[in-house]
């Protein structure tokens, strides 16, 4: 079976996201659950853009054990430089690097010619490979891009160290057939293409950004790139649940798979609602509130007399449980624990006794618990030690 590999940008896209800002300790908690979920590649962020940045990724490098560790970089070696430092510790590290090519971008963004840009991407991938031997090239703009000139850049780019080439549709702009031909195209013009991972990175304005990373299974695309719930620049990215749920749902179609743990993806799915303040709407496929209800009579019935009838999905596949036991002021250690597992909280990474004390104080003050307060003041009471203790392992 084809392994796909998953690459999570919750922490540089996702963050890219209106509001979605978050703290170094959060981040670096986050990626500690997404290296848990065995994520393949982490970008923990885009080193150069701010000390913060940097900050972040060069504690989750100290951290991680075994996903790879990256960070973006414009196309020029200050970025490089910066991005190389923060992710030196890591036990696997990945330089991203990225130009624009389409003609809009490279004339009123860059003021570059195509000429221009090909030195600059042949110089910077050279460079970037003296420093690490995982080298990421994404074409920005790349489905905007003339095609024979996207050609050109990616056999530069992969003459010049790189061993994984990206595709973003960055504007979210392309459809899945004109996004399978333009894919194919290169697979089929590019010398060196079938050398290296082909990666796609699509983002979500037109809703399309999850079935266009999947149409790119079909003509050899190697890693998905996506982020938790979907969050990213304007309207998002493609949702990591969504992909690993598909791909696993439709093993018979896809015929590949991936390496995600997902049991815990109802768990990263919270957290990051949580840390980012950013909720998903009910019916979000896989980790939104009504993902498994029914409503409808006919629905019911079919449900009680044969679950498949109308779930193609087993939530507990990914650490979704239903429930239906209430947290009130009676309620005692062991409820709370057992609601915790049914959130998705793995209990061990939490201090139990001060999450009881604090859910009980709210249940006097208000006489029940919402999942939402639970989950806030278990996301509080994460015990730090967690992350000293790996710090001070490195
Ligand atoms: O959307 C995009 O083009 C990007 C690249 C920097 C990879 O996020
Ligand atoms: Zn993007």
């Amino acid at each position: 079976m084809k392994s796909i590999k998953i690459f999570d940008t919750t922490l540089r896209d996702g963050e890219q996201s209106p509001g979605c800002s978050m703290t170094v300790s959060k981040k670096v908690r986050l990626a500690i659950m997404l290296d848990r979920m065995d994520v393949d590649i982490i970008e923990a962020g885009f080193a150069a853009s701010s000390e913060n940045d940097f900050k972040a990724i060069k504690e989750i490098s100290k951290v991680v054990e075994n996903s790879v560790v990256t960070s973006l970089a414009r196309c020029n070696k200050r970025d490089i430089d910066i991005a190389y430092e923060a992710i030196k510790d890591a036990n696997k590290k990945r330089i991203h690097v990225f130009i624009a090519t389409s003609d809009i971008h490279m004339k009123y963004k860059l003021k570059k010619t195509k000429e221009e840009v090909k030195s600059i991407v042949k110089d910077c991938v050279s460079y970037a490979k003296k420093k690490c031997d995982d080298i990421e090239f994404s074409l920005e703009d790349a489905t905007r891009t003339d095609t024979d000139f996207a050609v050109e850049i990616i056999d530069i780019a992969i003459l010049s160290g790189a061993t994984t080439i990206n595709i973003p549709d960055t504007v979210g702009y392309t459809v899945p057939e004109e996004f399978t031909e333009f894919l194919s195209y290169i697979k089929k013009h590019s010398k060196y293409i079938n050398e290296v991972d082909l990666s796609v990175h699509c983002h979500n304005d037109l809703g399309l950004a999850t079935i266009n990373s999947l149409s790119a299974l079909k003509v050899g695309a190697t890693q998905i790139e996506c982020t938790i719930n979907g969050i990213g620049e304007r309207a998002g990215n493609t949702a990591l649940e969504e992909v690993v749920a598909a791909i696993n749902t439709r093993v018979d179609y896809f015929k590949c798979e991936t390496g995600i743990n997902k049991k815990k993806i109802y768990e990263v799915s919270r957290y990051v609602q949580d840390i980012t303040n950013s909720y998903v709407q009910n019916n979000k496929p896989i980790v939104g509130a009504n993902a498994f209800k029914h409503e409808a009579g006919i629905h019911q019935a079919g449900v009680i007399n044969n679950k498949k009838t109308y779930e193609i999905i087993n939530p507990e596949d990914y650490g979704i449980y239903v429930d239906n036991i209430v947290i009130g002021i009676h309620s005692g250690k062991n409820a709370i624990i057992d609601k915790m597992k049914k959130l998705g909280f793995n209990v061990d990474d939490y201090d139990i006794d001060n999450i009881v004390i604090e859910i009980k104080k709210y249940c006097a003050d208000n006489s029940s618990i919402s999942d939402v307060d639970i989950t806030r003041i278990v996301h509080n009471n994460e015990i730090k030690k967690l992350v000293l203790s790996k710090k001070n392992m490195s």
